[in-house]
């Protein structure tokens, strides 16, 4: 398989075409953004954890049940994946309180959640991904209520499966982002599960393992990185 044209360039990744039908590329960067583009640097190595980390956790996903668009790692930064159609959603779960649900609700991060919760965000940057709930993104078109319902059904299963996964490295999974696509009818697992996407923290001491030490400017961000990349055994 090669890669011809570039498709797209975003902030961690870019994708390119094949000369495969329904098969792109994606190559991971090393690149990290927060606050909508507005922080910008390097974490070396990051492209190397994310992509791996992204086909190991795929690969236990599909075992578990959840489809998702993984085809083939090709190197260290590079994977085959199906061609979806991205539903225009970020969907995130979260397990215990921390970032911008602490800071809307005024509840200290750490705090263990009763139960999971749910969130969906329109992904559009000019309009900085707002929150909106299921009958919006019904409303604007972003998804069917079958969609939702299945995005639903699939999230909180890719929560239970994770918490278990990331416990067993030690590591708690406080909250995560996942995008979901369509594919021939189907809704499907996209993009990646990364340190990136994640919040990632050590289940005894609490230390945060993932891109909040780039946001916050908390330093050892590539120790972290290589932490998860060791912990998992990827
Ligand atoms: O900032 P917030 O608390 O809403 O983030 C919740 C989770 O979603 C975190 O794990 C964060 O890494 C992830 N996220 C993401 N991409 C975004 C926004 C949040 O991966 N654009």
């Amino acid at each position: 398989m090669k890669k011809t044209d570039l498709l797209y360039e975003g902030k961690a990744k870019k994708v390119y075409c094949t000369d495969v039908s329904d098969v792109l590329i994606v190559d991971y960067k090393d690149d990290a953004t927060a606050f909508n583009g507005e922080k910008k640097g390097t974490i070396v190595g990051k492209g190397v954890v994310n992509n791996r980390m992204t086909n190991h956790v795929f690969q236990i996903l599909e075992k578990e049940g959840v489809p998702t668009h993984f085809i083939e790692e090709l190197s260290d930064r590079e994977t085959a994946v199906k061609k979806v159609e991205i539903v225009p959603l970020e969907v995130i779960v979260r397990n215990v309180a921390a970032g911008s649900f602490s800071k809307k609700l005024g509840i200290e991060e750490g705090t263990r959640l009763l139960a999971p919760t749910l969130e969906f965000s329109y992904k559009n940057d000019e309009l900085g991904d707002p929150m909106i709930n299921d009958f919006y993104a019904i409303a604007i078109g972003a998804a069917t209520r079958e969609e939702i319902d299945r995005i639903t059904e699939l999230v909180f299963k890719v929560n239970e499966v994770l918490k278990d996964f990331f416990a067993k490295a030690d590591i708690e999974l406080i909250d995560f982002k996942v995008e979901f696509g369509r594919y021939k009818g189907e809704i499907i697992l996209a993009d990646e599960i990364s340190p990136d996407t994640c919040r990632l923290w050590d289940a005894t001491t609490h230390e945060k393992l993932d891109k909040d030490r780039f946001r916050r400017d908390l330093g050892n961000v590539e120790e972290a990185y290589e932490e998860v990349f060791r912990r998992l055994g990827l």
